[in-house]
């Protein structure tokens, strides 16, 4: 395994036992309201600190976006950027519904370099380098080989705290429904996308979605030989938040059904 990215490992797993602790008592739980419907807890906060000590330990001029602490104060001149969701999942996380995860992921010069995703629950560490394939555990991963858009499976993410598209996606919803096989919303981006390198979904999208929700999920499509994009297809989702991903031919048949919906006012 790549050096650095053993190190967000060790961070991954860190967060993990504060996260697992936790899970054996949900009722203690302090939660906080960022916004509506978007909540925090001390365990996002506490998994996020132990996530942090590790990288700084490593690699202290290294830059980092995190979703608790922001910039977190590091030098913005910095080529390496740590993109980083402690705990992906939070509603699933207080629910005491075993489905979240934590994110970590290295760019370099704005592109994505390395990524874990790591499942607390089932204990699958997904983890990608570029140019090195992706894994699950010590296993190879691929995208799925479907192809056709009556047998795919799709998963999503409703948008719940900000309603701004809502129509849009109801109706790329509807289309997509119509289409496929079927749709799941597990509720934990970063391991929607996960599932989708690994196979067990052909294809994904959401708006809306942070930074942080995306960025190690999409190096393990990729690297598992997936396609990444905007609404548009274009590598621009890291901005807009509004991703796609699958299969090749899943994620193509995805933007066509996407495409109409498009407007001025939802940004690809
Ligand atoms: C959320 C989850 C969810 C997605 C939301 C995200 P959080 O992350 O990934 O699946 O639908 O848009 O914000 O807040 O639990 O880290
Ligand atoms: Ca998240
Ligand atoms: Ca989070």
């Amino acid at each position: 395994m790549h050096p650095t990215l053993n190190i967000a490992v060790k961070a991954a797993r860190e967060a993990a036992k504060i996260i697992n602790r936790a899970s054996l008592d949900i009722d203690k739980l302090k939660i906080d309201v960022k916004r509506q419907s978007d909540f925090v807890t001390e365990v996002d906060r506490a998994a996020e600190a132990a996530i942090l000590s590790v990288l700084r330990d490593a690699y202290p001029a290294h830059g980092i976006l995190a979703e608790e602490s922001g910039l977190a104060g590091t030098s913005a001149d910095s080529e390496y950027q740590w993109i980083i969701d402690p705990l992906d999942g939070t509603t699933n996380f207080i629910h005491g519904l075993p489905q979240y995860a934590i994110s970590i992921g290295l760019a370099h010069k704005g592109q994505m370099t390395q990524a874990v995703v790591f499942d607390p629950n089932r204990n699958e560490l997904f983890t990608a380098t570029r140019g090195g394939g992706a894994f699950l555990n010590d296993k190879r991963i691929r995208v799925s080989k479907r192809t056709r858009l009556d047998e795919a499976l799709i998963g999503t993410g409703f948008p719940f705290r900000m309603f701004d598209h809502i129509e849009a996606y109801l109706a790329i919803f509807r289309d997509v429904a119509r289409k496929t096989a079927g749709m799941r919303r597990p509720g934990a981006a970063a391991l929607d996308l996960a599932w989708v390198a690994c196979g067990r979904m052909d294809g994904f999208w959401e708006l809306g979605l942070s930074p942080w929700d995306m960025a190690a999920g999409s190096l393990l499509i990729t690297e598992a030989g997936g396609l990444v994009g905007d609404l548009a297809g274009e590598p621009n989702y890291m901005a807009t938040g509004n991703i796609v991903g699958g299969n090749p031919k899943v994620f193509g048949q995805l933007l066509q059904l996407i495409a109409p919906h498009r407007t001025a006012a939802l940004p690809a």
